[in-house]
């Protein structure tokens, strides 16, 4: 295969790819520049791509689950070029480079383990390069095609025109394509269901500000940007119905973890009436992780609080925090959206029967 064009692009108010395999290697929008610039990262290597990852190039957990993929294909030919016979043990090394790239996403566990799979079905002295991208490849498509699914399934629970809030970026950048939460929102806004959505900009990365905006401007839907401060205030004036977000990880029991202030939106949204959905695909899932304690939270540097586009903000001498994401426990929780159907007011039980069905 020489260009991969990921299908159901051409969807009213979905117009963004961010994750190409092309002429035999694969092409990330470079998501740090946006939306001043579009820059694109080529990669080659393994082990690039799990610096892209890490990073931030490429971030959210479902694309960050599918470049994995992609970047194991890159493992294996470049195996297989020098060691031939022995190309599975030599790849090693560059699968665990990818899977200490960031913690908490758990898709990009789930795709490691996919295509490790797959390369342990290829038969010895064969090249792995065109069945591992055709694996890769499956994974993609079938993010995408969930992603439409719950758009459906999610936008069918919001009725009446009334507006939506999002938090972080949950894009077509953040996915396959078309995206989970924001996948949703595309859904509900075509079929006439939302008018405005308003984004929390997402201290510190800006992904509402720089990436959901962006994405929302290019797909002609309207988009109110505010400071996750001012979304306690936004409820109480009755703006939203619903909150809608992603997840990077959602264990057993409903608990979900998602960017730093999900949490504190999910308890402003129970005390003002709003409506709380998490849209993720069973990609997600993790039913090994208990509850939301055991999921890992990735801490990121000081830096990205104490400066602002790498000009120090913060009085000198100070420190910060900086927990990258967050747990919404499940009991704040009114739906979870997932490709294989909704799951209200989440329950061990229920997650349960949702993934055996
Ligand atoms: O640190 P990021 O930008 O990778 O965090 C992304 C999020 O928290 C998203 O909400 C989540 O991955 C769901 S993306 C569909």
């Amino acid at each position: 295969m020489d260009a991969y064009n990921a299908p159901m692009k051409n969807h009213a108010h979905d117009s963004i790819r961010a994750i190409i395999w092309q002429d035999h290697h694969l092409r990330l929008l470079d998501q740090r520049w946006l939306p001043q610039e579009t820059r694109y990262l080529d990669l080659h290597t393994a082990k690039d791509t799990a610096a892209a990852i890490r990073d931030m190039a490429v971030r959210g957990a479902p694309a960050i689950g599918v470049t994995a993929a992609y970047a194991v294909v890159l493992a294996a030919r470049q195996a297989y070029a020098r060691y031939r016979e022995n190309w599975l043990a030599h790849m090693q090394e560059d699968v665990e480079t990818l899977a200490q790239a960031r913690p908490t996403a758990v898709n990009l566990f789930w795709a490691i383990d996919v295509m490790r799979e797959h390369c342990a079905a290829i038969p010895k002295g064969q090249d792995p390069e065109a069945l591992l991208l055709e694996a890769a490849t499956r994974i993609h498509e079938e993010d995408i095609a969930a992603n439409r699914r719950m758009g459906e399934l999610g936008a069918a629970l919001i009725q009446g025109g009334r507006d939506v809030l999002t938090h972080c970026n949950t894009g077509s950048l953040a996915t396959g394509g078309y995206g989970t939460a924001l996948g949703v929102i595309r859904s509900a806004y075509a079929a006439g269901h939302i008018q405005t959505v308003f984004a929390d900009e997402t201290r510190p990365w800006l992904q509402g500000a720089r990436l959901t905006a962006w994405e929302l401007v290019q797909d002609e839907i309207p988009v109110c940007l505010l400071c996750e401060g001012a979304a306690a205030s936004l409820m109480r004036e009755g703006r939203v119905s619903w909150a809608i977000v992603g997840a990077d990880r959602i264990a057993a029991n409903g608990d979900a973890a998602n960017k730093i202030g999900t949490y504190s939106l999910a308890v402003a949204a129970r005390h003002h009436g709003v409506k709380f959905m998490v849209v993720a695909p069973t990609t997600t899932i993790d039913m090994q992780a208990a509850d939301g304690d055991a999921i890992p939270i990735e801490q990121r540097s000081a830096d990205e609080v104490l400066e602002l586009g790498g000009q120090r903000v913060a009085a000198r001498g100070a420190q910060a925090w900086n927990p990258s994401f967050d747990v919404t426990p499940a009991s704040l929780i009114d739906a979870i959206v997932t490709e294989k159907g909704v799951v209200t007011e989440p329950t061990r039980e229920k997650m349960q029967n949702l993934m055996k069905s």
